[in-house]
């Protein structure tokens, strides 16, 4: 009987060591509980003989007691999150949370994409700087200081000289006073227009081009803008040349697409015109290129010029582009 008490003692200890909160109502029952091999045996106390009853009561009462102390112990030690499964409510068996992958910003995104497109016709990525002289940003583009193309665009002014640039162009300047032609250069980056609306942000991308060379005519310009369309948008896109006026080219023209909305029928989008202006665009201004020392007898150039937002608000479907800044992640997430 002593030997039988001693195993009960060591066996309730042991389970009771590791259990879970769930399992120690089990285990009390089992060990404790009013049908348990305990309370059998203290229960049985009378039918002993009259020597044994005062030892093997004793000790029966001990293994009860220090079995109700394990308990309460490891109860304690569940709830305040000790030992080694102790975390209350953590079940290790349980799939593990997913990770948050993050993706590109959508205006990343498409702008890369025009990048590649005409990287592969091979164009080279040029920079320059976002706060600009007015040199760059007017002046060598033929926009002297009371010309009213100024007014075009709205300019965010540091100093009298100084501003934010207003557009890509002045890199056309900047690379052509570095490299000689023949040249062919993308330039991608963030432009600053005081203007804000659902088409308008007062910061915003664009990527310009410039190609120059001997015998560079408006058919070359009109060749890799159609080719770009139809890649960015898709191989049937048909694309359309508007007369224009740009300070720093000569013939100017906007590009249209036909409507990616409603493919020419006419809807709110394209103001039932059936077409969307992505671009503008000409031969570079003998007057530009007069500014950088090119010889105009010799080369000639085109230039272009396009916004990312739009571009991307066409390809997604986007109505607001005042949406790509807000950094909500319910819009975010969908690209
Ligand atoms: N810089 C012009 C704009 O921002 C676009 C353009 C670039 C037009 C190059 C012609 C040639 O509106």
């Amino acid at each position: 009987m002593e030997k039988r008490l001693r195993e009960i003692e060591e066996e309730a200890l042991a389970a009771v060591q590791n259990a879970a909160k769930e399992e120690l109502e089990e285990l009390k029952i089992r060990f404790l509980g009013r049908k348990g091999e305990l309370t059998t045996i203290l229960k049985g106390l009378g039918s002993l003989p009259a020597e044994q009853r005062p030892v093997i009561g004793k000790l029966a009462n001990m293994v009860k007691k220090r079995v109700e102390k394990a308990i309460s112990e490891r109860l304690q030690a569940l709830a305040s999150g000790s030992g080694p499964m102790a975390i209350q409510g953590f079940d290790p068996t349980l799939p593990g949370r997913a990770g948050f992958p993050g993706h590109l910003h959508p205006i990343t995104k498409v702008m890369n994409q025009v990048c590649a497109i005409f990287e592969r016709m091979g164009f080279s990525v040029a920079q320059g700087p976002e706060i600009e002289l007015d040199f760059y940003n007017f002046e060598a583009l033929n926009i002297p200081a009371d010309h009213p193309a100024r007014d075009m665009q709205d300019t965010f002014y540091i100093d009298s000289k100084v501003l934010l640039r207003t557009h890509t162009s002045p890199i056309q300047i900047r690379t052509m006073e570095k490299i000689s032609p023949p040249l062919r250069i993308i330039a991608p980056g963030k432009v600053y227009r005081c203007d804000s609306d659902v088409t308008h942000t007062p910061m915003f991308h664009q990527v310009e081009g410039l190609m120059v060379d001997q015998g560079i005519a408006f058919a070359d310009l009109k060749g890799i803008l159609t080719h770009f369309a139809q890649e960015i948008f898709d191989p049937k896109t048909k694309v359309r040349f508007r007369p224009s006026f740009f300070p720093f080219t000569e013939p100017s023209a906007e590009i249209d697409i036909q409507c990616v909305i409603c493919r020419g029928e006419g809807c709110r989008v394209c103001s039932q015109t059936g077409w969307l202006e992505v671009l503008g665009a000409g031969l570079v201004h003998p007057a530009v290129f007069r500014h950088v020392g090119i010889d105009t007898e010799k080369y000639s150039g085109f230039a272009f010029g396009l916004g990312i937002e739009r571009i991307a608000m066409l390809k997604y479907g986007i109505n607001d582009i005042r949406l790509f800044y807000d950094n909500d992640m319910r819009f975010l997430s969908q690209f």
